[in-house]
């Protein structure tokens, strides 16, 4: 049986710093500082990364040959990795880890030099798209163009400091409100001058991604906002041959919908009702406390069952599914998140049954793995000279971005077998598409 082999590409070496640049110090982003450093000087463990616990299986099962993601593949490591990033307000990394109660005190300390050498810089801020937040600590500038370049000095003063001799951007910034695609996001030349003229469909996390792909350097969204998917962007990263990826990390409660969906599917079991419902403390509640911040969300969250169920293929089964999602800003439980989940479902003869998910779980402690391996793995791709949207990280986001006219893939498990078999790819291996045929020689 002839399998299907990739093609081995020439990936530039892993040498040297790799800056991370992030536009956001909060939650989710102090969490993966601290949780690198503490994982450089042996003091936890990767849980919950991908390229750092996982492995990939070569070859036939009959091989053996399982090895750890970031021994087959040329990641950086790390040691190099090298933290920069910008907020609204001054706090080092670790004052704001405090605050956002993530991490307790006794995990902090023992990183708390590195961790307050991270200083945000002056950030890009507009209120019009976080009604929840103000910040000093922001750039005054005439025109946008003008903060994408106070932006791209930025980059440069920081890579002259650290010495970092790639970078990647990931947008770690609260979520902005909700947008939709206009006129001026429609091509590069529209959206330059839309920059050049203060156009206020431009958001401030458009001006980071335009910053970091005009500049090669691999753009993530971790956010739902709408930023690099814009026809503008799109171009720019083509252009530029600079890889993107977005958007919104998948962690608690979507991550356990695209597990629960499939299954339902694949067992064609009927689902009359799904309502998800959240509450949380953190600053990223406060923020989608706004019910404009909430849309965004809200649309990101919505999409997933969708685009798993294909309801115009089983009309029968999923034509009449009520779907409504929740989330309720709650102080108290701080960043412990808790989603619950009642499912109405039905069998055969159309039987009701319900399911229960009560998932109480840690919102950026989910999140900072995600993070991390998106950050090692849009290094890679750009090392390896790809470029443009990379679909095959979309098991990472809730609302994977695709070309106009392909639907995403959310099943968690197609997902993981796309990442996998792109690396696979790149490596030059062969392609793993459990057929099984070649382990019965003597079966037709
Ligand atoms: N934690 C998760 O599981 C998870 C999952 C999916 C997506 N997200 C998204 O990740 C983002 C970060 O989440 P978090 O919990 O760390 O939130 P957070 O509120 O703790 O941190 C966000 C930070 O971004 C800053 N900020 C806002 N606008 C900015 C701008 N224009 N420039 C620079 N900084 C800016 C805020 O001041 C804040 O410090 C949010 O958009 C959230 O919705 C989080």
């Amino acid at each position: 049986m002839e399998q299907v082999r990739g093609k081995k590409r020439t990936i530039a070496p892993a040498k040297g710093g790799l800056g991370v640049l992030i536009p956001g110090i909060g939650a989710v982003s102090t969490t993966l500082i601290a949780g690198t450093f503490s994982v450089r000087k042996g003091l936890a463990t990767p849980v919950g990364s991908l390229t750092q616990m996982g492995t990939i299986r070569l070859g036939k099962r009959t091989d053996l040959r399982s090895p750890r993601i970031k021994d087959f593949t040329p990641l950086a490591e790390l040691e190099d990795l090298v933290f920069g990033g910008w907020d609204i307000h001054g706090k080092n990394a670790y004052e704001a880890a405090l605050e956002a109660g993530v991490l307790k005190q006794e995990h902090l300390d023992p990183v708390r030099k590195e961790m307050c050498a991270v200083k945000p810089m002056e950030a890009v801020f507009d209120r019009a798209f976080v009604r929840r937040l103000e910040g000093a600590h922001v750039k005054r500038a005439k025109t946008k163009m003008h903060l994408v370049d106070l932006l791209a000095k930025d980059m440069e003063a920081f890579q002259r400091r650290t010495g970092a001799v790639r970078l990647v951007m990931i947008w770690c910034g609260s979520t902005e409100t909700y947008l939709t695609e206009q006129e001026i996001h429609s091509d590069l030349d529209r959206f330059e001058r839309g920059l050049k003229e203060n156009d206020p469909a431009i958001s401030p996390s458009m001006v980071y991604a335009y910053a970091a792909i005009r500049k090669g350097i691999p753009f993530i969204n971790g956010a739902p906002n709408l930023t690099e998917n814009i026809p503008a962007l799109l171009s720019l990263s083509q252009k530029k041959r600079t890889p993107i990826s977005g958007d919104d990390f998948k962690t608690g409660q979507t991550m356990m919908k695209t597990v629960i969906a499939p299954a339902l599917k694949a067992r064609m079991l009927g689902l009359s009702g799904w309502f998800s419902s959240n509450i949380l403390g953190n600053k990223d509640g406060k923020v989608l406390d706004d019910p404009d911040s909430f849309r965004t969300k809200e649309a990101s969250k919505l999409s997933v069952l969708q685009h798993i169920l294909q309801p115009e293929l089983y009309p029968h089964l999923y034509g009449d599914t009520y779907h409504k999602v929740r989330i309720d800003y709650y102080p108290p439980r701080g960043d412990d998140k808790e989603g619950w989940d009642n499912i109405d479902i039905f069998g055969w003869m159309g039987y009701p049954m319900q399911i229960k998910i009560d998932f109480l779980c840690r919102d950026s402690i989910l999140a900072a793995p995600v993070a991390l391996d998106l950050i090692l793995l849009m290094d890679l791709a750009k090392r390896a000279g790809k470029f443009g949207i990379q679909e095959w990280l979309s098991f990472y986001f809730k609302n994977p971005i695709v070309p106009k006219g392909l639907y995403p893939e959310h099943d968690l498990f197609i997902q993981l077998s796309k990442l996998k078999n792109n690396l696979r790819y790149l490596m030059g291996e062969e392609l793993i598409t459990h057929l099984g045929v070649e382990y019965y020689p003597n079966s037709v």
